[in-house]
């Protein structure tokens, strides 16, 4: 494992009821063109991973299909056993996954490999347990960065903190989080039939719950808060408070444009 992983790991636990009230919500908006992307149908066998509280899951069997769903954290298997309960859930971490080569038809990942040390590796096993013909799709959040994740760098450079003490996705393993960096990562597993497509929408959010996800230490921001004394934290919520004025509707929500990249591919004969 590597140390962005362990971090990965850290980042994650016990934080299931956190990213159900923020960020799931967010990560929930392209599920249906994951799912169409991936050419899932009545009947497949899907495994879903890096399924947090199992959106993509549930949505699965909602279709019909057969669903697998795992994840690295437990407090995630536990939502993903509420919210989808007709879907086998169990624990697995990328890049080594407990199942046969070419066990399911579709495999799904929702923004799973910007949260992997070794991207290619984790593509490559996604390749390798769906069977030859069978589609994987998955999201990322490309850059440049929308609205809604300019916020959190805004308020992380109005902090003046270096971020550079996070750990990172080794730069050989890295990739560009761009149409063309996808269609390169998918290339570089020898996946065919490859597809590329951005959607874009905004989220509406309670400014307490998005201020949730980093004061528990979820993303780039979190990490950084978790390094930070308590008088750090306080300055880094006040330069939230004024950012997110931008984006403030008269409801008193924050409306946030963001956009989200959906690449799909083909497991080529063997
Ligand atoms: C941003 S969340 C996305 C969750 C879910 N796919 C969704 O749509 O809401 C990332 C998820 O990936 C899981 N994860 C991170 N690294 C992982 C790994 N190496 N193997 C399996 N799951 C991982 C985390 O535990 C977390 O549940």
């Amino acid at each position: 494992m590597t140390e962005f992983d362990e971090d990965e790991r850290r980042t994650w636990r016990g934080r299931a009821a956190t990213y159900e009230r923020s960020l799931a919500q967010l990560c929930a908006y392209p599920v249906r063109s994951l799912l169409d992307a991936a050419g899932v149908v009545a009947g497949d066998r899907m495994l879903d991973v890096g399924t947090g509280p199992g959106t993509v899951a549930a949505l699965a069997c909602e279709r019909g299909a057969a669903v697998t769903a795992v994840d690295a954290e437990d407090s995630m298997l536990d939502a993903a056993r509420r919210n989808a309960p007709e879907a086998l859930v169990q624990h697995g971490i990328l890049p080594r996954l407990d199942f046969g080569d070419g066990a399911f038809d579709a495999v799904t990942a929702n923004f799973v490999l910007n949260h992997v040390g070794d991207p290619p590796a984790a593509l490559a096993e996604l390749r390798r347990v769906a069977r030859a013909g069978g589609r994987i799709a998955f999201t990322i959040w490309p850059y440049p960065v929308s609205p809604l994740q300019r916020l959190w760098r805004d308020v992380s450079a109005a902090l003046d903190v270096p971020a550079s003490a996070l750990p990172l996705a080794a730069a050989r393993a890295d990739f560009a989080r761009t149409p063309e960096g996808l269609y390169s990562l998918m290339e570089q597993v020898g996946l065919v039939d490859l597809a590329c497509h951005e959607v874009s929408w905004t989220h509406h959010t309670d400014p307490e719950d998005w201020w949730a996800a980093p004061a528990h230490g979820i993303g780039f921001l979190g990490k950084l808060l978790a390094s930070l004394p308590p008088e750090g934290v306080a300055e880094a919520r006040a330069h939230f408070e004024r950012l997110a004025n931008d984006y403030r509707i008269p409801d008193g929500r924050l409306a946030l444009p963001t956009s989200a990249l959906i690449a799909s591919c083909t497991v080529p004969s063997r």
